[in-house]
Parts: structure tokens; sequence; C-alpha cells
């Protein structure tokens, strides 16, 4: 029977491999939910080169969300300026509110998914990584190493939830936060869109879509 991929197997490559990013826990440290939950609306619509920056130069300004949600709308949207989207920027204001009101981050998945500004994909990736819950994280990028690992047939979008489902399966119960960003790394740096690093990949056994020699294929998209 073909290998199966299992977390233990991308956790190791990661402890090897993860990339140094400024909202990421040193390792054995705690991972602070207000600079999580910055880095992933920063990080929705935004390259990490671009919001290295301003990531820092905000924290620097509104060093914790008390800070963040005391201070006048035209402060937010101006230490903002420059990375877009803006209602991400609006929403990040409301929320801080709402966290500060009650004096605190929701734990869970299913609480963060109710503030401002907190779609499905953020709230796994908060959850996950702030809170050490169990949750996926399913952006782009996973969903293309998803889609490989498990040569999914059936073309996006109308496959996003089989794709979650088969993300959810692999989650460990130990680490899920460092399972969430590793498979942001392992898109990022190996399982690309263009020419994979297959031969680097701490999946190439388990992958089907390399079995078959079709990575580039996947993920297969409805034709516009
Ligand atoms: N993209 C979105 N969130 C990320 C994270 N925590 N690490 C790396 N890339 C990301």
């Amino acid at each position: 029977a073909a290998a199966q991929p299992c977390a233990a197997d991308l956790l190791a490559w990661y402890d090897r491999h993860r990339r140094v990013l400024p909202w990421r826990a040193l390792p054995g440290e705690h991972p602070n939910p207000y600079r999580v939950w910055l880095s992933e609306v920063m990080l929705q619509q935004t390259t990490i080169a671009a919001v290295r920056p301003y990531y820092e130069k905000f924290l620097a300004r509104f060093p914790d969300v008390a800070a963040l949600a005391a201070a006048p709308e035209e402060a937010v949207m101006s230490a903002w300026a420059g990375l877009g989207y803006y209602s991400r920027a609006r929403n990040l204001h409301a929320c801080a509110k709402a966290v500060a009101a009650t004096g605190r981050f929701p734990d869970t998945a299913e609480g963060l998914r109710k503030l401002p500004g907190i779609g499905a994909y953020t709230a796994g990736a908060i959850a996950a990584i702030a809170f050490d819950r169990a949750e996926a994280a399913v952006d782009g990028n996973v969903e293309r190493v998803m889609s490989r690992l498990f040569a999914v047939e059936a073309p996006l979008p109308g496959s996003r939830p089989e794709i979650r489902r088969l993300t959810q399966a692999l989650v460990p119960a130990e680490r899920p936060g460092d399972f969430a960003q590793a498979l942001m790394d392992l898109g990022a740096t190996i399982c690309t869109p263009k020419r994979p690093a297959c031969a680097l990949c701490p999946w190439m056994l388990p992958c089907r879509a390399r079995l078959l020699g079709t990575q580039e294929t996947f993920p297969r998209k409805v034709r516009a």
C-alpha cells in the first residue's frame, strides 16, 4: 500500500526549516494572541515581505489590544495606509474594541469566527497558533498542497469542503499551531505553484500527485 501522509513528518521538517517571522513565537515560547491576530489579518491579502515593516510599526504604535481599541479611527487608518484592503483596518479596529470590551480574545475557532473581519481561515489559524486548538487553517496555498497530496480531482472552488476535511483529518492533537504554519511554509517554499521542489518535500512519498507525475496540474480549477 502507498505511504500515508502524517503530521509528524511535516512537523519534523518544520523543526529544521521553519521560517523565522516576527509574529512567530520561538520554540517553547508562548504565542501572543494579539500579535497572531494582527499578523493573520495583515497577511490575508498581502505578502509576508510587504507585511513585515507594517507589522513592526503597527505594534510599536499599538502594543496591545487595549491600545488599539482606545486609538482614534484615523490613527488606525493612517498606520494601515499603504497595506490596502482598508476594510481590514476598519474591521481590525472594531474587533479590537469588541475584544477589549470582554477583556480577552475568544479561544476557539467558533468564538473567533464571530468577530469582525475573521473568516474561517483566520479563525482556524488563530485558534491553532495562539490557542493550541486542533483546527485547520486552509488558504490558497494549503489548498494547493492538499489537492496535490491527495490528487483531488474535483475542481476548486467546489472541492473546498473536501479539501478542508482532508486537512482537518491530518491536524495533530499536539502542536496544531506549528502544523498550520508548517503547511503554510511548505506551500510557500516547496509545494510552489510552478516547479515544486518535490525532492525536498517531507511528504514526497505519500504525495499522490507526485506518484502520478502530475503535481503542477493541481489544484484543478473550474475553467473561467
Ligand atoms: N500566511 C498567513 N499566515 C501565516 C503565518 N502565520 N506564517 C506564514 N505565512 C502566513
